[in-house]
């Protein structure tokens, strides 16, 4: 049986070959300017190594979920391409993903033009995983490079089909760096090895919560979340979000982590408000929250406990904010996990969303040891999922592969 392996981006014969390069654009946009532009600084190695060794790039990226008409509107490519521009590169926007236009244009292409097709999601073939679409692409494309680890979870036409497609295929510098983080973080994380989970929603950290629990020395548990896990451990959550349902499966993980010696650690004070439209906010006196009274974020005492066991684990990986992020009055607890993140000498990494963006936007990023740009994405990989995006980019071994279909 022919052994799978990934074909070296490094080692291969790029100049004048005509490259599809699809990466991850899908950034956050504000009146039509792109409000964090860490995914596209993220894929610049991939695209300046395509560009400097000769190779004629075609770039491709969805943003957003566009639905209706007004999102077509809003959600063009447009601005991404604007950043492109001031990153050196001389962007040719296509009109639609779908366009012929790239086969003639790439023959004229030179030096730091590069060609952007348009969102890839104003096409429904691309979420379809159309294969036409992809035969579409495949016409101009002699090698195809996935660097978009954000959507590597999603078997879409420019991630999947139009891989199967084409027999010179590999992966970028982005896929790589995070596939090594986080695999330590799956495999062979040094312990103490700690898991820092927020977000509002249990239903969405049970999978890496159970897959981790035997193989973790501790939980921290912040974010909405957190008043599930409070409520099976019997103590008052006021009005609180909760989800009824998962109430049972909460208690049964937290019985099963401290039968088995590990550490779970709730918040033991919170930022409580009257309603959740409120920015006026008191500090709980302990983990029970008041009747009538509502927590959106961590307290100064739970922040401090967290900080603390950090500081003891040797790795960490942390996804889901503590609080109500987006909202400055309940922004401090995930700032405060930011910084303790930042300061434990532990092996450390953020697996993207709100976590990600606590890191970056509290000036700590470049004390993390990785930052994911994938937040599904991360979440699945180190679950031990398979990622359609990674799975398909295999090969037989180069030595394996027969001339004529190079
Ligand atoms: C993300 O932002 O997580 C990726 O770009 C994937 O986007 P999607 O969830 O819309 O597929």
């Amino acid at each position: 049986m022919a052994v799978k392996s990934y074909l070296d981006l490094k080692t291969m014969d790029l100049k004048g070959q005509r490259v599809f390069l699809r990466l991850d654009l899908n950034v956050p946009l504000k009146d039509g300017k792109v409000l964090d532009e860490n995914r596209i600084k993220a894929a610049l190695p991939t695209l300046r190594f395509l560009t400097e060794s000769g190779a004629k790039v075609v770039i491709a990226s969805h943003l957003g979920r566009p639905k209706t008409a007004e999102d077509f509107k809003k959600l063009s490519l447009e601005p991404v391409a604007e950043c492109l521009n001031k990153e050196g590169f001389e962007v040719l926007l296509m009109d639609s993903p779908d366009s012929e236009a790239p086969l003639e244009l790439l023959k004229s292409l030179t030096g730091s033009q590069v060609i952007l097709l348009e969102n890839l999601r104003f096409t429904d073939g691309e979420t379809k995983n159309s294969q036409v679409l992809a035969a579409k692409w495949a016409r101009y494309t002699d090698i195809y490079v996935n660097d978009a680890f954000g959507a590597c979870h999603r078997a879409h036409a420019s991630i999947h089909a139009i891989a199967q497609l084409v027999p010179r295929r590999c992966f970028g510098f982005l896929i790589e760096k995070e596939m090594k983080a986080l695999k330590t973080i799956k495999d062979n994380p040094a312990r103490p090895f700690y898991i820092l989970t927020g977000g509002s929603k249990v239903s969405d950290k049970i999978p890496l919560l159970e897959t981790f629990a035997d193989k973790m020395d501790g939980v921290i548990i912040g974010g909405a979340m957190a008043y599930t896990f409070l409520k099976a451990d019997g103590i008052p959550v006021g009005r609180s979000k909760i989800e009824q349902d998962f109430v049972s499966k909460a208690g049964s993980f937290l019985n099963r982590m401290r039968t088995n010696g590990r550490q779970v650690l709730l918040p033991i004070d919170h930022i409580l408000v009257d309603d959740f439209g409120s920015d006026d906010f008191t500090v709980s006196d302990g983990s029970a929250i008041p009747e009538g009274k509502m927590a959106l974020d961590i307290g100064p005492k739970t922040q401090k406990l967290y900080a603390e066991a950090l500081k003891e684990a040797r790795s960490v990986f942390w996804n889901g904010p503590m609080g109500v992020y987006e909202r400055a009055p309940f922004a401090a607890g995930s700032i405060a996990m930011a910084r303790a993140m930042a300061e434990t000498e532990a092996f450390t990494v953020i697996g993207g969303g709100d976590s990600a963006a606590a890191a970056i936007d509290s000036g700590f990023a470049d004390k993390i040891d990785h930052i994911s740009t994938g937040g599904g994405a991360s979440l699945e990989f180190i679950q031990g999922s398979q990622l359609p995006g990674l799975e398909v980019l295999q090969v037989r071994k180069p030595e394996e592969v027969e001339e004529d279909e190079l």
